[in-house]
């Protein structure tokens, strides 16, 4: 029996509702699989234990998630709190923390979801946005000065260096060469930032040689938030700096429906350090309470942190088992239907044990 080590941290708004029927569908589907095991420790650490302590986690947090073999996520950030404090106090911390540099977005249409794009059929949308997770606008560099003041600055410091590009593009056209079409968009700005991402084309370039099969193509980030709306069939694999990516993948989940049904993995594909995985979405604190957040993103990246952890059978039996739930129309008010989220968890444990 394989006995994988989970660490939940459900967070806040409606990061426990989600994570609570994540967690039911996992042990659905171990108990069906009957070849693994999952123990899971649970963490209060969020919004409450900040209100509670002071900080989101405890000093030596991220050393204690450690000894996991994967990190479950629900969600984080409360009305009361600044964002960037909740953010850079536990997600943040986590990811750059454990040295989770590449960050995983699968985008796509599922059966009985419609896009808020006319005529989009699934086969029409099938993406992965890989974001690099450790660097570029979201490297913590920047300062404030003469505060309040008039003359009051502050800088905003996007870091690039030649390590974390490189890491992230072999990564990027590793994952465009195993997908059929073997496409890859690189996505910079590199007219108008003319140092850090004009050193993430030549990298691009570089890399592109060792991948031979991938066919690369550059776009400008504006040009390809253009794209994603026109042209969607023309996407398969792209690749962008950190907030490129935040950016192009909330647009990329709602042109497949509804944040409600993004995953993302934020891995150490070096595996020197647990895995997280977690829905896209936010607290959502406006539904936080009332049972009906949908529970599809976490599903989803459930499959993601199965597959990470080596159990790819049971990681697309629960991909078939969601994509079947949402054909039949069990789905959550955000996706235009009626069903609760314990609902949809349930309808998903139904359908991996017919098998669908
Ligand atoms: C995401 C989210 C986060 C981010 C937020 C919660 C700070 O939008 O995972 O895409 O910007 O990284
Ligand atoms: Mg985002």
């Amino acid at each position: 029996m394989r006995i994988h080590r989970i660490a939940v941290i459900p967070g806040d708004g409606i990061g426990p509702e989600v994570i609570a029927a994540g967690m039911q569908v996992l042990e659905a589907l171990a108990a069906l699989d009957g070849g693994f095991r999952l123990e899971f420790t649970s963490f209060d650490w969020g919004s409450e234990h900040f209100r509670r302590t002071g900080a989101m986690m405890p000093e030596d947090g991220v050393e204690q998630l450690r000894r996991f073999d994967a990190i479950y996520f629900g969600a984080v950030g409360a009305p009361d709190i600044p964002d960037h404090v909740t953010l850079w106090g536990l997600r943040l911390a986590i990811c750059q923390g454990l040295d989770q540099w590449a960050n995983l977005r699968p985008v796509r249409l599922l059966p009985g979801i419609r896009s808020p794009l006319a005529g989009l059929a699934p086969d029409d949308l099938d993406w992965v946005i890989v974001r690099e997770n450790s660097e570029g606008e979201y490297a913590g560099h920047g300062g404030r000065s003469h505060r309040g003041r008039p003359h009051e600055v502050a800088s905003e410091v996007a870091v690039f260096t030649r390590a974390g590009v490189t890491r992230i593009m072999r990564f990027a056209f590793a994952v465009a060469r195993s997908r059929p079409r073997r496409h890859l968009t690189v996505v910079t700005k590199s007219n108008a930032q003319r140092y850090g991402l004009v050193l993430w084309d030549e990298v691009a370039a570089e890399v592109a040689r060792e991948f031979p099969e991938v066919t690369v193509e550059r776009v400008l980030v504006d040009a390809m938030a253009a794209r994603m709306v026109r042209e969607p069939r023309r996407i398969d694999t792209v690749v962008a700096t950190n907030l490129h990516a935040d950016i192009l993948s909330d647009l990329a989940a709602a042109l497949a429906g509804s944040l409600g049904i993004a995953p993302t993995a934020n891995l150490d594909p070096d595996r020197r350090a647990p895995s997280m995985f977690e829905p896209i979405h936010g607290s959502a604190f406006d539904i936080a309470g009332k049972g009906v957040a949908n529970p599809v993103g976490a599903l989803w990246s459930a499959a993601l942190m199965l597959e990470h952890l080596g159990e790819n059978a049971a990681a697309s039996r629960l991909l078939r088992a969601i994509e079947a739930v949402c054909a039949a129309g069990i789905l959550t008010p955000d996706l235009g239907g009626r069903a609760t989220t314990l609902e949809v968890a349930g309808a998903v444990c139904v359908a991996l044990g017919s098998g669908e």
